[in-house]
């Protein structure tokens, strides 16, 4: 039994957490607990008591979902606007239901027709708990919600907590953020339409935990549009966060007798980060991604963005396809340039249809001689933008979100699509279900280039939930694609990483991470990214980017890429022999170690930010493991030093390879003592396969 309910206490219990709610006697939702287990019986409620006449009880309590009303002046979770302009809530306890493993507890406003339900869903031996909230108009009149956070979460102990998040741009995505929140608040958010590049929808929070010790507190939001994390911490030390839709320039009208789902939250606690990583991951990869590829490793990708910028044509793709295919590249992606008049970013967003001169024998040419070679075939689009010189903006001017009396701001000579409109929404399924009913395309890269501006909708009596309604629509629309074409993969993007968030993944198969392919950047980039996303779903290629002055080797490179979903983008036509030989070689063995990747369990054991990255991966059942690492310099000072590793069974020998010697150790010794090693040089790096011997 995951839920034990006693006296309007609510215990949550996952393998190692009791996550504890309850109801008081005044109707409030009320915070116990959330840490080790208790006995169940020794939780109770405290008494709710005025601190003074400037501290009400309400303010100072700790609640499972604040509203706003009354003498609470904390940030609550939830605002809304009745009708008669009244701006309050007071909520009383309506009922609660409970399964085995999920408990829903209904309040209702004492007067105005308002229901909010509180969803709770107990993943016990994932560790994992899921919540969101339900609002709900029983009325006749409108009810203008104009905040609804996901949850709200009271961390247990007095002391101040550092929260991790992410200080990113485009290029920069996923650099970790560690600040510690003595009083007043911390905000992290996006305002942009997409949760964007600079910060990250979920927060992890410690008291000086390590990589692999301390509790740490972590939460993540599954949505991709603008949030908002708001932590704050009072006099008393009591640190609270909420997490949600962000309530800048948002208001959603419900109608009589709608509802809405606030998108979910998922939360767990870990021992240090690297704990909290792994939980996250397998929660990940057995809940949140669609099922048809969640169990199965992501293939070997091929992209030729970066060889052919807009310069595609119908032999160009051949040649790099029949190069890609020797080296041993399971997917073609043939990626922006290929339709309409798009020879260079001013033109042709919107016509999603192939451009004749570049392709004269159509598609299936190319596709054809794709499939022939063995491989699959994939397509960039990016349905939500238009460019102003395109047939879509020159026939439907207004389906751009704009003013009528404001300028059009342009971004990559863009502009985003009002997804909110049905004519557009249809239109845009349509063009992508034409593209895959008529061709045989196996993998969609989904991108979105820009943040929205000028968020006029007309169509909508409420335009203020646009934020939310594009990105719903956008989630619609590929899950309506992905029921009508099963097979095909779908990878989100915008301008790299700008949604790379757990709501894609409930969407998405995969996510291109960064831009940013030069392998240096990467290190940190990906084990930013790591913190909360599964390694099967980071896109990572290999490219011909790479630091300017001290490039780094083509294996560098490998080591770095083989880390995520490998794929390859460099332009090949340049690649001598040796260099083709490399790509086989490192093919090869990525085949060989891709289960291990994809589905085996991270151990961060060197952080990126210190010059050298060291990220192992264990099976679960502590056979088998690999192991990367990559040193882009290390300098003549460095001494000798051992290289440990992580999640071994102690019993059990490995062999391995490493620096061109062959060891048989124990678990214990490769864990506790370590092999020494001297890093000096350049584009250090090493790919280690351990397995069991015995
Ligand atoms: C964005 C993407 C790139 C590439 C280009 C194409 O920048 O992030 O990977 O697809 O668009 O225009």
């Amino acid at each position: 039994m995951a839920i034990i309910a006693q006296d309007h206490i609510y215990i949550l219990e996952t393998a190692r957490t009791h996550y504890v709610l309850g109801v008081d006697e005044n109707g409030f939702s009320r915070h116990l607990h959330w840490g080790k287990k208790c006995a169940p019986g020794d939780y109770e409620i405290p008494p709710a008591e005025d601190e003074n006449s400037n501290h009400s009880a309400c303010d100072a309590m700790q609640q499972e979902y604040t509203v706003f009303g009354g003498t609470m002046y904390r940030p609550s979770a939830l605002k809304v606007t009745f009708a008669d302009g009244c701006r309050e809530l007071e909520l009383d306890f309506f009922g609660a239901s409970y399964t085995d493993d999920t408990l829903v507890l209904t309040f209702r406003d004492r007067f105005y027709p308002l229901e909010a339900a509180l969803h709770y869903t107990v993943y016990e031996a994932d560790d994992v708990i899921g919540r969101f909230v339900t609002l709900k108009n029983t009325g006749s009149q409108p009810v203008a919600v104009q905040a609804a956070a996901s949850a709200e979460f009271t961390l247990p102990a007095r002391e101040p907590y550092r929260f991790c998040n992410t200080n990113g741009a485009w290029g920069g995505e996923n650099r970790r953020t560690d600040t510690q929140l003595d009083g007043g608040e911390l905000v992290f958010e996006s305002r942009k339409g997409t949760s964007g590049h600079t910060a990250s929808p979920y927060f992890i929070a410690h008291r000086g935990a390590g990589e692999e010790s301390g509790e740490v507190f972590g939460a993540v939001l599954a949505y991709s549009g603008n949030f908002k994390v708001q932590a704050s911490r009072d006099l008393y030390g009591v640190t609270r966060v909420l997490l949600g839709m962000n309530d800048f320039d948002f208001r959603y009208d419900l109608a009589p007798g709608e509802s809405l789902d606030t998108p979910p939250v998922f939360f767990a606690r870990g021992e240090g980060f690297g704990g909290l990583s792994r939980t996250m991951h397998a929660f990940a990869v057995s809940h949140i991604l669609p099922g048809h590829f969640a169990g199965r490793p992501l293939p070997v990708l091929y992209n030729s963005w970066e060889a052919t910028g807009f310069d595609v044509s119908a032999q160009g793709q051949m040649r790099l396809a029949e190069i890609a295919a020797g080296l041993g590249v399971e997917l073609f992606v043939m990626d922006d340039g290929w339709f309409g008049e798009r020879h260079n970013d001013h033109a042709g967003l919107g016509d999603w249809t192939v451009n004749a001169q570049k392709f004269p024998n159509g598609l299936d040419e190319l596709i054809g001689r794709v499939n022939a070679l063995g491989m699959d075939f994939g397509i960039w689009v990016e349905p939500e933008m238009v460019n102003p010189d395109s047939d879509l903006f020159r026939a439907h001017p207004d389906w751009a979100y704009h003013y009528p009396h404001r300028r059009a701001d342009e971004l990559r000579n863009q502009l985003v699509l009002n997804m909110t409109r049905s004519d557009v929404q249809e239109y845009v399924f349509a063009c992508v279900d034409r593209l895959l009913s008529a061709h045989n395309i196996c993998y969609i890269k989904w991108d979105m280039n820009r943040p929205f501006s000028q968020t006029g909708a007309e169509n909508l009596a409420c335009p203020q939930s646009l934020w939310y309604r594009h990105t719903r629509a956008v989630y619609a629309i590929v899950d309506r694609l992905r029921k009508r074409h099963p097979h095909v993969q779908f990878e989100s993007c915008a301008s790299g990483g700008g949604r790379s968030d757990w709501g894609a993944l409930m969407h998405f198969d995969e996510v291109w991470p960064s831009d940013n392919t030069d392998a240096v950047d990467r290190m940190q980039i990906q084990q930013g990214y790591s913190l909360f996303g599964p390694a099967k779903t980071m896109r990572a290629w290999v490219t011909d980017i790479s630091p300017v002055g001290r490039p780094v080797s083509l294996d560098f490179r490998f080591a770095v890429a083989m880390q995520g979903a490998l794929s390859l983008g460099g332009n090949l036509l340049n690649y001598d022999e040796a260099m083709l030989q490399t790509c086989r070689k490192y093919i090869s063995l990525y085949k060989e170690l891709r289960p291990l990747v994809q589905f085996g369990d991270l151990y961060r054991l060197r952080d990126a930010r210190s010059g050298i990255a060291f990220n192992q991966y264990v099976r679960a059942d502590k056979k088998e493991s690999a192991a990367f690492l990559t040193a882009p310099y290390c300098g003549f000072y460095r001494k000798q030093e051992p290289l440990m590793f992580a999640g071994l069974d102690e019993e059990t020998v490995y062999t391995f390879e490493l620096f061109g010697k062959t060891y048989e150790k124990s678990g214990a010794y490769l864990m506790h003592a370590g092999i020494p090693v001297r890093l000096r040089g350049d584009s250090i790096f090493a790919v280690i396969h351990l397995r069991a011997a015995n």
